[in-house]
Order: structure tokens, then C-alpha cells, then sequence
């Protein structure tokens, strides 16, 4: 054989069984040899769990969905390439013309759109409701036979606090399944109410470092598998080396967030001492209207900080352009710290009558809260409070 055959049939260095490599290796490739034919028809068929295309699994995406089923504590888990598609995936994989969901009016906006605009275009009907309007949210699910209540808790930005309890009840009287978004809350929040799937954006503390996207839907086998076969046809594929990246975030999860909250509580508990500073919003402090509720669903408070600034809405653009060590970025859960001022939040696209209840006033910003030190944070803050509104 000459050697340009070779170099390209050359075999893989494969360790013995039991001389395991202790870092999973990336299994970056799109092909899996099998030994016959007959396999090959088993894989393709779904007759056997056989890797033959990573568009339809890879070993390094199967790794990453086991650990995220596992911290969920759900049957299944399939990860996808950002947030929004788990999202899109999710509802494509589900709805189906001529059905109506239910969706709180402060969940993020593209889920919001995509609903909206994009599910409406195939006769898929939504009514979004205020979070804070139980009632309203009954007649909703009353008024027409709804297949999909959804909804978010903490909500983005302003960290509302969803009675759970109440949502999960009220879907299932009136035959309908309930979705969260559980990024803000965390991987292993709310698994106690027996909700029926969990989206997570993964580029957020999953993967935790600012580098990598990715997204993940976690529930029973049943809903899961729709999903991923969905996923199989549309193609938002999370690629082997950012699974990778995402399981090697998450060996620090655990340690990464402790940190992240504890910085967070400091920095709200500075923030709420400063009178320049009108109003702060953080589940873990006292004051927080859902504080009690907060505590009791979800293991930590999370590491975003909303605050709404004394003055206006020019003083609250000089105070995001005088921070030293918080980026105006549109992200959160990263080793950074990064703001979102208020020019960048409101929710345009909501009907008049609903863009009260979320709640983005003129000098409304969402802090996240990085991995630095909280006492340079604190600082940085201060000094830009200062610069924006005098001492
Ligand atoms: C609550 C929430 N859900 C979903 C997403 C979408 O995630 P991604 O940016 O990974 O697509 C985001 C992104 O900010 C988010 O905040």
C-alpha cells in the first residue's frame, strides 16, 4: 500500500480495556465504522444504539447529555448547539398546527418571538400572560385546550419568582405541559415539582467560561427522544469538541457557582446600602418579594443582581460606561463580570397592555456577577456610582 492510502486508513492508537484515559477524549469525528452491513441497516434503523453519524450522536455529546440528565434529575437529556435551540427544538418538536401555549409574558424575548412569530406562522396560537397573574393564567389554560404552559424562574432580567408549585398544578388540571427555563435557576434547580422538561442555555454557568455555546432539553425518555429526533432532521448539532468544552465547565459547576452567588449576595447587599442606588433585586436578599419561595426552590440565588439607579436614564448609561471590570455584554454565569444597561432591555415587542409587568424602568440594569473578587467589584461599582452621580 504507498503511503497516501496509508496515512489515510492508518489505524487509531486505541489504549487496552483498563488503561482508560482519566479526561475523556474528544471524539471528534463525524463517522463510526461498523463491521458489516448489517449493522449499519441496526444503526440507521434505531434498532441498535450504534454511533454512525454524529449529526444523530456522538460519543462526547452522549457524555455531556448523561451528566446534564443526571444533575437535572431526569430520565434523558439531549444537548444542542445553543440555548435558542433547545428552545426551537423543543417547541417544533412538540406543538403542532392548531395548538395554543401559554407563556409568561417575562420570559426571554427570542422565546418569546419565536412563538410569536415563527410557531404563528404554522398555525400555532400563544397567549402570554403576566407571571404575577395567577387568575389570568387559569383562564388561559381554561379558555382552549393548551398543550404547553411555559415559563422561567428566576425571570431574565428582573428575577421574578415563579410559584412552581402552582404552575406545575394548574397544567396538569387543565392537560397541558409544563417547560421551564431553568438558566437563571441552575442545573439542578426545581427538580422536586415534577415539571416535564427543562431547557437550559448552556453557554451560560454550564460551560461557565465565556468560550463555548451550547443547549440542552432534559425530561422523560418519551418527550426527549421526540425532541431529539427533531434535532436529527434540523440539524442545530452540538459539535463534539464543545461538548467537550461544556464537561470540562461543569467539573468546576459546583465550585464556579458557590463562588458566583456568594459575589453576588456581597455586591446586593453593598448595592442595597447605597441610596444612589433606588432599588435592588436578588433573590437572596431579604427584601426580595419571593425571598421565602426563592429559598425553599432553588439550592442558591443565582448570580445575576438587577438594580434600578436614583436619576435617569443618561445617569445610568455613564454609570454601565464608567465600569472598569463589568462589560456591556448580553450574557451571564461567566467568569466575568458583565452589565446589561437599560437602552439594551426593553421588551419592545410586548403588547402595551403587558409591558408593565416587566418591570425595566429607565435606569434598570441586569449585573452578572463574575468570579473576581467582591471586594474590587464593590469598588468598581462605587466608583462608577460616583462618576454617574457624585459622591
Ligand atoms: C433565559 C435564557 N434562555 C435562553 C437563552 C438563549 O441561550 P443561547 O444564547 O445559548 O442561545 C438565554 C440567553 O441569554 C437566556 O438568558
Amino acid at each position: 500500500m504507498k503511503a497516501k492510502t496509508r496515512v489515510i486508513h492508518h489505524r487509531a492508537a486505541e489504549p487496552a480495556p483498563g488503561n482508560r484515559p482519566l479526561v475523556s477524549p474528544i471524539f471528534q469525528t463525524v463517522k463510526f465504522e461498523l463491521e458489516t452491513l448489517a449493522d449499519v441497516e441496526r444503526a440507521w434503523s434505531g434498532e441498535s444504539d450504534a454511533y454512525h453519524y454524529s449529526r444523530a450522536a456522538n460519543p462526547s455529546v452522549r457524555e455531556l447529555e448523561m451528566i446534564l440528565a443526571e444533575l437535572q434529575g431526569q430520565e434523558a437529556c439531549v444537548a444542542v448547539s445553543t440555548g435558542i435551540a433547545a428552545v426551537a427544538a423543543t417547541l417544533i418538536a412538540l406543538l403542532s398546527q392548531g395548538d395554543h401555549v401559554v407563556i409568561c409574558a417575562e420570559t426571554y424575548g427570542p422565546t418569546r418571538g419565536l412563538l410569536l412569530k415563527t410557531m404563528a406562522r404554522f398555525g400555532i396560537t400563544t397567549t402570554l400572560v403576566s407571571m404575577d397573574d395567577q387568575a389570568g393564567i387559569e383562564r388561559a389554560l381554561a379558555a382552549k385546550p393548551t398543550r404547553m404552559l411555559w415559563f422561567e424562574s428566576p425571570t431574565n432580567p428582573v428575577l421574578k419568582i415563579a410559584d412552581i408549585a402552582f404552575m406545575v398544578d394548574v397544567a396538569k388540571r387543565y392537560g397541558a405541559w409544563t417547560v421551564i427555563d431553568n438558566t437563571f435557576a441552575g442545573l439542578e434547580a426545581h427538580a422536586q415539582f415534577g415539571i416535564d422538561l427543562f431547557v437550559h442555555s448552556l453557554t451560560k454557568s454550564a460551560a461557565g467560561h465565556g468560550d463555548v455555546m451550547g443547549g440542552a432539553v432534559m425530561g422523560s425518555h418519551t418527550l426527549v427522544d421526540k425532541i431529539r429526533a427533531q434535532v436529527n432532521m434540523l440539524g442545530p448539532t452540538l459539535d463534539p469538541h464543545a461538548a467537550f468544552l461544556i464537561s470540562r465547565g461543569l467539573k468546576t459547576y459546583h465550585v464556579r457557582r458557590e463562588v458566583l452567588c456568594r459575589n453576588a449576595l456581597a455586591v446586593a447587599r453593598y448595592l442595597e446600602s447605597d441610596p444612589r442606588v433606588t432599588r435592588v433585586r436578588y433573590p437572596g436578599l431579604k427584601s426580595h418579594p419571593h425571598f421565602a419561595l426563592a429559598a425553599q426552590q432553588m439550592p442558591d440565588s443565582g448570580s445575576v443582581v438587577t438594580i434600578d439607579l436614583a436619576g435617569t436614564a443618561e445617569q445610568s448609561r455613564v454609570f454601565a460606561d464608567s465600569l472598569q471590570l463589568f462589560s456591556t455584554v448580553a450574557s451571564l454565569a461567566s467568569t466575568e463580570s458583565l452589565i446589561v444597561p437599560p437602552q439594551l432591555m426593553q421588551p419592545r415587542e410586548l403588547p402595551a397592555d403587558l409591558r408593565g409587568c416587566s418591570d425595566i424602568g429607565a435606569t434598570t440594569a441586569r449585573l452578572s456577577i463574575g468570579l473576581e473578587d467582591a471586594d474590587d467589584l464593590i469598588a468598581d461599582l462605587s466608583a462608577a456610582l460616583t462618576i454617574a452621580f457624585g459622591a
